[in-house]
């Protein structure tokens, strides 16, 4: 269960949320716990995380080790202050800075390399659903994409899907409308690393995930997780939601 913070949180305003959010998740055990903040919140997320199972992740990640990369964040700095995890692709990274699917296999090789857990998001735009092309985009993202990991690499990864003409507009995917697109990547993963590997991977779901309707989309056994914006940002309701 992942929280995306997008563009909200200072320092001050993740260590009031962690202190609400810890003693309500603490004996969750039945699932992995990631809050990804804003990097300048990052260190702070880290230390007040610090002795719970809550892990902290990025919502970026750069494919170099260091160099001229102006506005860049590495691996090596993300593993120096706690981070555990890295968005990779997110939609908005896609969608208003350039982000293509060669750049999210490097930014989750780079992850990789340097032992973070990339979270790598694939999902079609409004007028690629509506012109029958979700599974056609899913399976470009995957080939694109994904593909390029090695076995061993795919292994350590997560895969959030997340259906973009829903971002923002209030309204989710069906659990159904979900699963057929979760079918469709499981399907591209079984394909390129065998069964065995794709069960086994989990597949977030990540739209306007609430605590009113993630008990149904978790209920699609192709649902292995979610991946929260909005209703992250709320100590409360995302304990409610990893306590589903
Ligand atoms: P919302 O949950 O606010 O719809 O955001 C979805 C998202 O982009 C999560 O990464």
């Amino acid at each position: 269960m992942a929280g995306n913070w997008k563009m909200y949180k200072t320092p001050a305003e993740t260590k009031a949320f962690f202190e609400k959010f810890r003693p309500l998740v603490e004996k969750s055990e039945h699932c992995e716990v990631v809050i990804c903040p804003p990097f300048t919140s990052l260190a702070a997320a880290v230390e007040a995380a610090g002795g719970s199972r809550i892990g902290v992740g990025s919502q970026n990640i750069a494919w170099a080790r260091e160099g001229a990369f102006t506005g860049e964040i590495s691996g090596p700095m993300l593993k120096a202050v706690g981070a555990t995890h890295a968005i990779v692709g997110h939609s908005e990274r896609r969608q208003y800075f350039g982000e293509t699917d060669e750049t999210v296999l490097k930014r989750a090789q780079a992850a990789l390399e340097f032992g973070l857990t990339p979270i790598v998001c694939v999902g079609e735009r409004l007028e690629q659903r509506e012109s029958g092309g979700t599974e056609a985009v899913l399976v470009a993202q995957f080939q694109n994409g994904i593909a390029g990991l090695t076995p061993e690499q795919f292994a350590k990864i997560v895969i959030a899907y997340e259906p973009v003409w829903a971002i923002g507009t209030g309204k989710t995917a069906t659990p159904e409308i979900a699963a057929d697109a979760h079918r469709a990547i499981r399907a591209q993963a079984r394909a390129r690393y065998g069964a065995p590997a794709a069960d086994a991977t989990r597949i977030l779901y990540g739209v306007c995930v609430k605590p009113d309707n993630v008990k149904s989309l978790m209920a699609q056994p192709e649902i292995d997780g979610v991946l929260v914006g909005g209703a992250s940002l709320d100590a409360v309701g995302f304990a409610s939601i990893v306590n589903f």
